[in-house]
């Protein structure tokens, strides 16, 4: 049962078949190294993913398109460390799945608790109280976070976000603000299936009581939840509420509604924030019953629904305010608001979608040389200082062979040295696109030539 795949790539450490290979574990079968006594060929381990061109291309126009949206808006660019100490992350909650089951924490090789971050905002505000920059503080990322989670299509154990908080401003307007900038971005990729949902969590002393009402309604209703969800009633009645489990509907259906146990400031920011998505042109919906998977949210929380998606991962991204963190964190009463995006699960929305395609990279030229290299070693370098993009075919393989290649490449034109060029001092021109004929040039003078090939 010896597969059959090229023993090259194999010893290469790649994989024929991984274009975009989701992580499932050793896939090499226990056959193939027992037979061949080559070395175990590694995968990315499950929920953890290569991303490779074209698609990395797109990946970091991604963010480039993220960073065009929100530094315009005076948001600057924030990198926190991917691991920190896990207290960092214990104060997001722990009654938050993301801390309690999810977060991949250890004991490094200092004894000290760490942990990879699974979200960064957490780690802004950390850094906010580290270095206490003057308010407004605002801030944007862009990274990878870790969740050990179940992995499926739009949700993976590492998964990047762009995202943005500002810190020191209760302003509902800039509530209004920060949405927007989600909106914008998602415009500017050229997504249109996208929901905006939008609630208000009411101020601390609000979310308790409504905390106490749900957990009162559930414990009188707990022969109808799923096992599931008496679970998570005794961590979190709020999460009760994000249930997708259809026998879950009825009950939830019928539980009570946050509105009701809003005070009267809480209710006021969130019209103001209406008030500025409103006056933004910003569609949205209230949605009572979004509370969001992470513990420390007040007052406004919003969330991007992707409507392609299915319904357990179509959140493309959402945020909210965060009052409280800051100083859970050590630091002085500080309010917060930002969101994330999740950088995977928007592409993915792209592709349903058919929009923001990648973005294809192929050089300018591509240097064929059939007299053993050198001479494409310093064309190619000469290309280059020259600022064009330049690429060429390697081991000296046929003139047939490296066309090939050259063709592949997509580059508009190949510079072509054979045996007879190299003696005359010549290259030939070949244009690859279109119809125009190739022609010999004095080796001097290739520069020049080309540039009136490839800037007509
Ligand atoms: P979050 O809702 O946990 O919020 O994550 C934001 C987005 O990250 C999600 O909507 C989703 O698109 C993406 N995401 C989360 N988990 C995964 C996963 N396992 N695989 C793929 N994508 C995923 C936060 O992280 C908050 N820090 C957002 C925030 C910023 N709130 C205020 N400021």
């Amino acid at each position: 049962r010896l597969p059959s795949r090229p023993r090259r790539l194999g010893a290469l450490g790649l994989s024929p078949r991984s274009r975009f290979v989701q992580g499932g574990g050793p896939a090499a079968p226990v056959a193939w190294s027992a037979v061949s006594a080559s070395p175990t060929e590694f995968h990315t381990s499950p929920g953890m993913r290569d991303i490779l061109a074209p698609e990395s291309n797109r990946w970091r126009r991604f963010v480039e398109v993220f960073e065009s949206i929100v530094e315009p808006a005076g948001y600057r660019l924030i990198v926190p460390p991917m691991m920190e100490d896990a207290g960092v992350f214990k104060r997001v909650g722990e009654a938050t799945d993301v801390v309690s089951k999810e977060m991949y924490e250890f004991t490094d090789l200092g004894g000290r608790h760490v942990a990879l971050r699974p979200e960064q905002t957490a780690s802004v505000c950390r850094a906010y109280v580290q270095h206490r920059p003057t308010t407004p503080w605002k801030a944007w990322y862009a990274g990878p976070n870790f969740r050990y989670e179940k992995p499926q299509r739009g949700r993976y154990r590492q998964f990047d976000q762009v995202g943005v908080e500002v810190l020191g401003v209760d302003d509902p307007y800039l509530d209004a603000e920060v949405i927007a900038l989600g909106w914008r971005f998602f415009e500017a990729l050229g997504l249109r299936r996208v929901e905006l949902l939008v609630n208000s969590l009411g101020e601390p002393a609000d979310r308790a009581r409504y905390v106490e009402a749900l957990r009162a309604y559930f414990t009188a209703h707990l022969d109808e939840l799923t096992a599931e969800s008496r679970q998570t009633l005794e961590r979190n009645p709020l999460r009760v509420l994000d249930s997708k489990r259809a026998p879950d509907a009825p009950v939830i259906a019928g539980a009570p509604q946050l509105a009701e146990y809003l005070s009267k400031e809480a209710a006021a920011h969130f019209d103001a924030v209406r008030e500025g998505l409103d006056a933004l042109g910003i569609p949205y919906r209230v949605e009572p019953r979004l509370v969001r998977g992470l513990d420390y949210y007040l007052r406004t929380t919003f969330e991007f629904a992707g409507g392609t998606l299915d319904s357990a991962q179509n959140a493309l991204g959402g945020g909210g305010r965060y009052d409280g963190l800051v100083e859970a964190l050590g630091g002085p009463p500080t309010p917060g608001v930002g969101f994330a995006l999740g950088v995977d699960r928007t592409l993915l929305a792209c592709d349903d979608e058919g929009v923001f395609e990648p973005p294809v990279h192929t050089p300018d030229v591509f240097v064929v040389d059939t007299t053993g290299g050198l001479e494409a070693l310093l064309v190619t370098e000469e290309l280059r200082r020259a600022g064009y993009s330049a690429d060429r075919a390697y081991d000296n393989r046929s003139m047939k062979a490296q066309m090939k290649a050259a063709n592949r490449s997509g580059a508009r034109v190949a510079v072509i040295i054979g045996e007879d060029e190299r003696a005359a001092g010549t290259a030939v021109i070949r244009p690859l696109r279109g119809d125009g004929e190739q022609f010999a040039v004095p080796r001097s003078d290739l520069l020049t030539h080309l540039e009136a090939v490839l800037k007509p």
